[in-house]
């Protein structure tokens, strides 16, 4: 094939059995648009509201004779307005004609399973329909505490809750965070008054943990249980407990669990139905089951004749293949792994997309994945206009969580990133997977939802017959420590006997059990016979991961230890979790460039290497800025925030640079160093979130916030060097949480290889720096020329002896190798002061 020809008609792949031959002219897309007068007709015969919503704000838009006066129509729609308009939209979901017997049978019973194909209109209405009933009313308990009013609904993804309740609170007419809202990690919209809160089963987790009857509900709908995320599992075991002591209190709570595919009966039979008065049967009662019939399309499927090592290139082959076949609309929805990929494809698509012909539909390139913007997210499932086409490239989070609409397409790479227990490294890591038979059908029917659609797969035919059936539950692959550690904190009577009868859907195998046991006795947790220890129990306060929490309560105790210490290394560690808790890196790479900023003036051409080799020798000779390239000018400005230890006071370095500067000038100091604004503002917030739990738990003594400013102030001062001594002792406080395993000592050849838990080499893994950490980033030319000149200016400085002996990093991520995030590096004898069992020499 031709891939450098400038026609992009050429580049695409031909007659290949993956579609049907691309030249048939009966599937050619119309060229030109229809008469005027045809539209103005068809406008017309419209009415009013429907002809607003397709002209949108465009007043002039040949309704009328021009020559009268047309009123001026408001340019944004009101609240009310909008809600009218979704009503017609509602009312003609699969759900809508299911809601009375929803609601009788969740009045009749206190537990329901309710299931239906995705895009059936389960979670945007579920709590619209329950809204008011009988059962939605406040009760007093015999002993006169106050139960209900509020519904909550779970997701497993933060995206899918803050999209829900935008859209409800839309549909309702309503302010977001009022009457609808949602809490998610370190973001909660919603107040005393919120009826449905959508909420991500974590942060249910949360509440359970500070009220454990969740006195404020009404109702709970665990939706998306299929997915089977730990916090669902754990969450529905718990919550089948406190249906039951609500009921005995008289106070009943309702349990809705909800589905687009489901082994309903087993979930019917888990859930349990409602007893009738006086029954005292031991045999299991079934929940309840709803089946909303879905409405599905014919989907045909595609696959690709040979096995595929590039699905970068097939994909994006795959999509203008689509884009010349069939004419609009139908937009085209890609499945991907990550981020990374997707912000990849989706670059490499506009690009090509810019060499087709210019009577040919727009393409509009689109992301989704968790880490995006929320604006970002929501453009997704704005309708497209009908001369461009969307290409949503997106996460497995449309598989099931949110439904797009206008596809008619689908393009699946068969592979999925998933949090796997590593057990070789003892530790959870991020792996592509392949995807199971059942998610497969799931992404198919994506393309069938508003008409017949075509799905192609990026694999062979024999390759899905040798998937898996059935996607497993997490519960089976992922670290439980957060799980166990959770379970233990909720009522102190619960100790190991009870954690091991805990009643789960499906059990964890006992060598997770054991593990997460392991490492909770490791951070000091439990002790030794199994009980919760003051560590752990403030250690569960937090919404961390407990190998995060432990770095923060041992912060708080070297804190206490140093009171006199200037730097307070308990508000450092906090900057630095802040920056790792987001989702995604505060350091853009870059592929996301361009977005933020403009490309240079003076840009030299990319295609051009002659022509960009004799510029820079330019700007060289001139030793100015204005002539490098967006790259060259971006990297030196980071040498003015590496740090030579790597990532963790990296981090620290542009917090305190970003915190320093005055609000208005926050966003050009991001713009300089490309740095993501959107996730920084995130970054203060979780920052201001964390010192609140940290003052809740007594854990250290915090600057009160309105000394916040003087502190920067003081940081501006302290700018631009950690001192070695900080340094150290923040490193160490993250050793301490993150443990032997996330620890790996150089190896020959610039590698580095894991300790195992007895803190030798022996047994463990290689592994490398991955391409994001700051440790990366080569001092450039120009950037030693600078710095020569003015030396002190570069925060460059050099380590002393023994830095580098060994690494340790926060996540491991499996591609062509095993490659670690957010790297530092230490000093391999602090290993045994902070683990004091351990002897590493020799080994
Ligand atoms: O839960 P289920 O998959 O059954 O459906 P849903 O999420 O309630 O979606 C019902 C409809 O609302 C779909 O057509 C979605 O496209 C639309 N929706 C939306 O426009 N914006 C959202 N944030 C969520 C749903």
């Amino acid at each position: 094939e031709n891939t450098n020809s400038d026609n992009s008609a050429t580049t695409i792949e031909s007659g290949s059995k993956l579609s049907p031959d691309l030249q048939t002219d009966s599937h050619k897309p119309q060229q030109g648009a229809p008469p005027q007068n045809k539209v103005f007709k068809n406008l017309q015969l419209k009415d009013k509201s429907k002809v607003q919503q397709e002209v949108g704000n465009d007043s002039t838009a040949g309704l009328v004779d021009p020559l009268t006066p047309v009123p001026p129509k408001p340019l944004i729609k009101s609240k009310s307005q909008i809600s009218q308009e979704l009503q017609t939209v509602r009312k003609s979901l699969p759900i809508w004609s299911f809601q009375s017997e929803i609601r009788t049978t969740i009045r009749d019973s206190d537990t329901m399973v309710l299931v239906g194909e995705t895009g059936s209109g389960k979670s945007t209405q579920i709590g619209q329909f329950l809204l008011n009933q009988p059962y939605m009313s406040k009760m007093i308990s015999a002993s006169g505490k106050k139960y209900g009013g509020c519904i909550a609904i779970t997701q497993p993804r933060r995206v899918a809750a803050i999209s829900l309740a935008q859209r409800v609170s839309s549909e309702m007419g309503t302010t977001l965070g009022k009457e609808v809202g949602y809490c998610v990690r370190f973001d909660n919209v919603s107040d005393a008054s919120t009826k449905i809160r959508y909420l991500t089963d974590g942060m249910l987790l949360n509440e359970i943990l500070h009220d454990p009857e969740l006195s404020r509900y009404s109702v709970v709908v665990v939706d998306e249980a299929h997915e089977r995320s730990v916090s669902t599992d754990l969450g529905m075991g718990l919550l089948k407990g406190i249906v039951e002591s609500r009921r005995k209190e008289k106070v009943p709570l309702k349990l809705i669990v909800m589905s687009a595919t489901l082994d309903v009966e087993k979930m019917a039979n888990y859930v349990g139905g409602t007893p009738k008065p006086g029954e005292t049967s031991e045999e299991v009662i079934p929940a309840p089951i709803c089946r909303i019939p879905g409405k599905i399309f014919p989907v045909e499927v595609f696959y690709t004749p040979v096995s595929i090592d590039n699905f970068q290139t097939a994909a994006a082959k795959t999509i203008f293949q689509v884009h010349y076949q069939y004419p609009c609309p139908g937009d085209i929805l890609v499945f991907s792994t990550g981020s990374e990929e997707i912000e990849e494809l989706a670059s490499m698509v506009e690009e090509l997309a810019l060499q087709m012909e210019p009577d040919k539909p727009k393409l509009n390139v689109m992301r989704l994945y968790a880490s995006l913007d929320p604006v970002e997210q929501q453009k997704v499932f704005v309708k497209g206009s009908p001369k461009e086409r969307k290409v949503i490239i997106s996460t497995n989070i449309a598989e099931t969580s949110v439904t797009v609409p206008g596809v008619r397409h689908v393009i699946d790479c068969g592979k999925v990133k998933m949090k796997r227990f590593r057990h070789q490294l003892g530790i959870e890591s991020l792996l592509v997977t392949d995807i199971s038979q059942a998610s497969a059908q799931q992404r198919k029917g994506r393309a069938g939802r508003e008409a017949a659609g075509t799905c192609y797969r990026l694999y062979t035919e024999g390759h899905f017959k040798r998937l898996q059936k059935d996607t497993e539950p997490d519960i089976l692959h992922c670290d439980l420590a957060g799980a166990m550690l959770t379970l233990l904190a909720m009522k102190s009577e619960h100790s190991m006997t009870t954690v091991n009868n805990f009643p789960f859907l499906d059990g964890p195998n006992h060598q997770s059990r054991v593990k997460a046991l392991t490492t909770l006795l490791e951070l000091g947790a439990l002790d030794n016979k199994g009980n919760i220890t003051k560590v752990g129990t403030k250690m569960s306060k937090f919404p961390l991961p407990p190998a995060q929490s432990r770095v923060i309560v041992a912060a708080g105790e070297e804190e206490e230890q140093n009171k006199k210490s200037e730097e307070n290394v308990l508000v450092d560690v906090i900057d630095v979790l802040s920056c790792l808790s987001v989702d995604g890196n505060i350091i853009l790479q870059p592929t996301r460039w361009r977005k933020t900023l403009a490309e240079p003036k003076k840009e030299v051409d990319p295609l051009l290497p002659q022509k960009k080799k004799k510029k820079r020798k330019h700007a060289d000779d001139e030793d100015s800025d204005e002539d490098l390239t967006l790259e060259e000018r971006v990297h030196s400005k980071r040498m003015d925030i590496v740090h030579p230890s790597g990532d963790h006071i990296t981090y620290l370095n542009i917090l305190r640079r970003y915190l320093s500067k005055r609000a208005n000038e926050q966003k050009k100091f991001c713009q300089e160093y490309q740095i993501s604004y959107p996730l920084m503002r995130k970054v203060e917030n979780i920052r201001k979130q964390l010192r609140g739990y940290c003052r809740l738990d007594k854990v250290g003594d915090l600057p009160r916030d309105s000394e916040m400013k003087y502190e920067s102030d003081t940081m501006v001062a302290r700018y631009p060097r950690v001192s070695q001594e900080q340094t150290e002792k923040i490193l160490k406080c993250f050793m301490a949480g993150l443990g032997v395993e996330n620890i790996a000592k150089r190896a020959k050849g610039g590698k580095y290889r894991t300790l195992t838990s007895s803190g030798n080499t022996s047994s463990g893994v290689d592994v490398s720096v991955h391409p994001s950490s700051c440790l990366m980033w080569e001092r450039s030319e120009h950037e030693a020329k600078r710095t020569k000149k003015d030396e002190g200016r570069s925060s460059w400085q050099r380590l002393p002896e023994g830095f580098g002996e060994a690494v340790m990093y926060q996540d491991v991520v499996w591609t062509s190798k095993a490659f670690m995030k957010c790297v530092s590096k230490i000093r391999l004898e602090w290993t045994t002061e902070v683990f004091e069992d351990l002897t590493i020499y020799g080994t």
